[in-house]
């Protein structure tokens, strides 16, 4: 099964981006493990921001700043529901009173894992933090906030907390049947299909891509090859 995010339909959603006027770049960062507790920022000193383009490489889509007010009559929203085949639907309030067995769930929401299905948050209200693996295995933290669209591919692992105010209004997005279900990390996790897809689709096509050292190397040993040749 091949990653959603490869397919060509991801032109359609590069074509909404380019129609929106001036897109700001979600917030996301390296992850720094001072050991503080989850719903804090965990940033290094200087910030290491993260750009949108690393995300898309990586299969995560984001757009910020849709209106939230009246989002069911929303076009831009509309549209991309259309586009990426979202047609179904629910609200979930993140929050202590709201969720119920909330330590439970928000711990469980923590703990690193996958899903077989895309990850699909449109924020209305409140601020989390979803935490993705980057290419070397280090964290990426991106900041959901209000007027947030998040797409997690399916087969990358991820891990969610809510920040200090420790509240968060989604709406959740499913293509089809609507899934909850994650997968922790674990072995057999790991050789799941649509874990291998992603991993072969995603992060070994990165993995060859050759870096600048690697284009250098390979730039003198043409040239000394052609220079044997003459
Ligand atoms: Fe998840």
């Amino acid at each position: 099964m091949a990653v959603d995010t490869l397919n060509p339909s991801l032109t359609a959603p590069v074509q909404l981006k380019e129609e929106a006027k001036k897109p700001i770049p979600i917030n996301a960062w390296y992850y720094n493990a001072n050991g503080e507790a989850p719903c804090t920022p965990h940033k290094y000193t200087p910030n290491q921001e993260v750009s949108t383009e690393h995300l898309e490489k990586l299969g995560v889509l984001t757009w910020t700043h849709i209106e939230t007010e009246d989002f069911e009559k929303n076009q831009f929203l509309n549209k991309i529901k259309a586009v990426r085949g979202y047609n179904y639907e629910e609200v979930l309030t993140v929050t202590p009173g709201k969720l119920p067995n909330f330590e439970e769930n928000t711990k469980k929401f923590f703990m690193e894992h996958l899903h077989d299905h895309e990850e699909i948050r449109f924020i209305l209200d409140g601020v989390g933090y979803e935490d993705v693996r980057d290419f070397d295995g280090q964290w990426i933290r991106i900041e959901i906030k209000k007027g947030d669209l998040i797409v997690l591919p399916p087969g990358m692992y991820h891990r969610f907390t809510l920040d200090e105010d420790q509240y968060l209004k989604a709406l959740l997005l499913y293509q089809g049947t609507p899934s909850r279900i994650q997968f922790e990390k674990k072995p057999e996790t790991d050789d799941m299909e649509v874990r291998l897809d992603y991993v072969q689709s995603v992060l070994a096509s990165e993995r060859q891509a050759p870096s600048e050292a690697e284009d250098k190397v390979l730039a003198a040993t043409t040239k000394a090859l052609e220079a044997i040749s003459v």
